[in-house]
């Protein structure tokens, strides 16, 4: 009897991993049945396709927007259930004032859409969102939909057994409406699709509890993501860090039975010899604190800390999975912070690979340490054009910047311009914070060049930035992302469900585009 429950739990198990949404695109398709999604102007005003359908339903639609006060601001969603017509039923989506829309806001309005069916099963979905105009979708406008739609409906279900619940939730065929249905799919495959891969990669890393990802397990992750796109991997284990003699990042993964690792991906789409754009994440797979231990109370989100490497792992592959034009050189610093025997302790001092030395104050402050081994390697061996690192790095930019901004430090105003511009068009936004010496100062340790952490409660994003920037030379261009506040959504976005986010690789992606992509 045991061994047939185990049969079927094996089967459920198979049968129920990760649903994933298809993607089509078409030019014309019968308004008979299944869920729609349509826009509406501010004002509850219907047009093109909310228009159309609201006369195939003999006006169900404008009786729903009257009855409940549609007002068709953007971000809101009315679901009008058996409109009649044959249709399952309408999803109106605001789409706000009568005016142009950016990409960004395509694709989060088609993803507003989806997030707002939450757990329904839907069998097919027809998007079908006009331009201003009241025509159709174009091939771009219809190419961000699609995006858009497709990172709304990710979800992370392979737990999910299936066996107390029938089947899984979720979307399993979009179908985007537009007049250039070719050239729609074409651009979306090429130059689109790459980006929801590499996101949804990052989200299952960052969603994998830290018994299954860990360091040698993100890299084959990893290895298996990057078969078939054009990227060249190297792995440096413990005797090769050592030898290279990276004490900050050996120090933090001693403690563990995972032993770390140092993650490089290579993509060269730009021309020979160009100096590389380089990202650097930090990918810590449980951050307990170590000898300086966590409290209790969500100390199971930790399993997130390595949210920079994923996203720094996943920018590479998306830009060569989409042939940018561009030199890139993607690095996971990764380990497990863990407490133990052989752990490090509040007070041991470890030499970086730069040869300075630093007095570990507190073992939690374990981020700043793994980077500035992997932003030393980085620059010894890719002298890069470039040099962003994204790190879960402090509870401070959470405090300071909440959920929506990640912290952005750098010494170098023009790559701050460019990051906030990249920022604001992709949709994953930065705020400055300093960088001042009065911090520097703040880390001077009695016995060593550096300590890891202040000692006092002042700027901790800050002197978490210094720390990094002790081992970055000052005409290196470099910037760091402190994602701790964006890179986990408990409430989700419009193009995230609550969870992982894969922070990051839409905007790298967008930098790489406006400023360094050759033509
Ligand atoms: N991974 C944490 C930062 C973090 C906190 C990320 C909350 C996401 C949510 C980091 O390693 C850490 O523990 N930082 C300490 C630094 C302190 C010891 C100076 C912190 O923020 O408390
Ligand atoms: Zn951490
Ligand atoms: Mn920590």
């Amino acid at each position: 009897m045991r061994f047939i429950t185990a049969i079927f739990a094996l089967f459920f198990f198979t049968a129920s991993a990760a649903a994933q949404t298809e993607i089509e695109f078409t030019d014309y398709t019968e308004a008979d049945s299944g869920t729609w999604i349509a826009g509406v102007y501010e004002g509850g005003i219907l047009f093109g396709t909310s228009a159309g359908l609201d006369r195939a339903t003999e006006g169900a639609l404008a009786r729903a927007v009257a009855a409940e006060g549609f007002t068709g601001e953007e971000g809101r969603v009315l679901i009008v259930p058996g409109p009649g017509a044959g249709l399952t039923r309408v999803v109106l989506v605001g789409m706000g004032p009568k005016a142009a829309r950016t990409p960004r806001q395509y694709r989060d309005i088609a993803g507003t859409a989806i997030r707002a069916l939450g757990e329904t099963f839907v069998d097919r979905a027809v998007i079908s969102l006009d331009d201003r105009d009241g025509t159709v979708a174009d091939a771009g406008t219809a190419a961000n939909l699609a995006l858009g739609a497709k990172l709304a409906s990710y979800r992370f279900d392979r737990y999910h057994t299936g066996l107390d619940n029938g089947h899984m939730p979720g979307i399993a065929r979009l179908v985007i409406l537009t007049a250039q249905a070719d050239a729609a799919r074409a651009l979306y495959a090429s130059r689109l699709e790459p980006l929801a891969k590499a996101i949804f990669l990052a989200r299952d890393l960052i969603s994998e509890p830290a018994n299954v990802i860990y360091p040698e397990s993100f890299v084959t992750r990893v290895r298996r993501a990057a078969r078939g796109v054009d990227v060249d991997i190297d792995v440096l284990k413990v005797r090769d860090m050592k030898k290279l003699k990276m004490g900050a990042l050996l120090g933090v993964g001693q403690g563990s039975e995972r032993p770390p690792r140092l993650l490089v991906l290579r993509y060269n789409g730009g021309a020979e010899g160009d100096a590389p754009v380089v990202f650097v994440g930090k990918g810590i797979t449980f951050d307990s604190g170590g000898i300086s231990i966590k409290p209790r109370d969500n100390m199971w989100r930790m399993k997130y800390d390595m949210s920079g490497a994923a996203s720094a792992v996943g920018a590479v592959l998306a830009l060569a999975g989409r042939k940018a034009k561009v030199n890139v050189v993607g690095i996971a610093a990764l380990a497990e912070n863990m407490p133990s025997a052989a752990a490090q302790r509040p007070g041991d001092v470890v030499t970086a690979m730069s040869g300075r030395t630093i007095e570990i104050w507190n073992t939690d402050a374990e981020g700043r340490l793994v980077l500035a081994d992997a932003v030393w390697y980085a620059q010894v061996r890719f002298r890069p054009r470039v040099m962003i690192d994204l790190a879960t790095l402090t509870g401070a930019v959470r405090r300071a910047l909440g959920t929506q901004y990640a912290g952005l430090f750098t010494r170098h105003d023009d790559l701050a311009s460019q990051l906030l511009a990249a920022g604001e068009a992709s949709g994953e936004m930065l705020w400055r914070l300093p960088l001042h010496p009065a911090q520097r100062a703040a880390i001077r340790s009695d016995i060593a060049d550096i300590k890891n952490i202040s000692g006092n409660t002042e700027a901790g994003a800050g002197v978490g930035a210094q720390v990094i920037g002790t081992f970055v030379a000052t005409d290196t261009r470099w910037a760091h992302l402190d994602i701790a506040g964006v890179a986990w959504t408990v409430t989700g976005g419009p193009t995230t469900p609550p969870g992982a986010v894969g922070f990051g690789i839409q905007l790298l992606d967008q930098l790489v585009a406006d400023y360094y992509e050759s033509e």
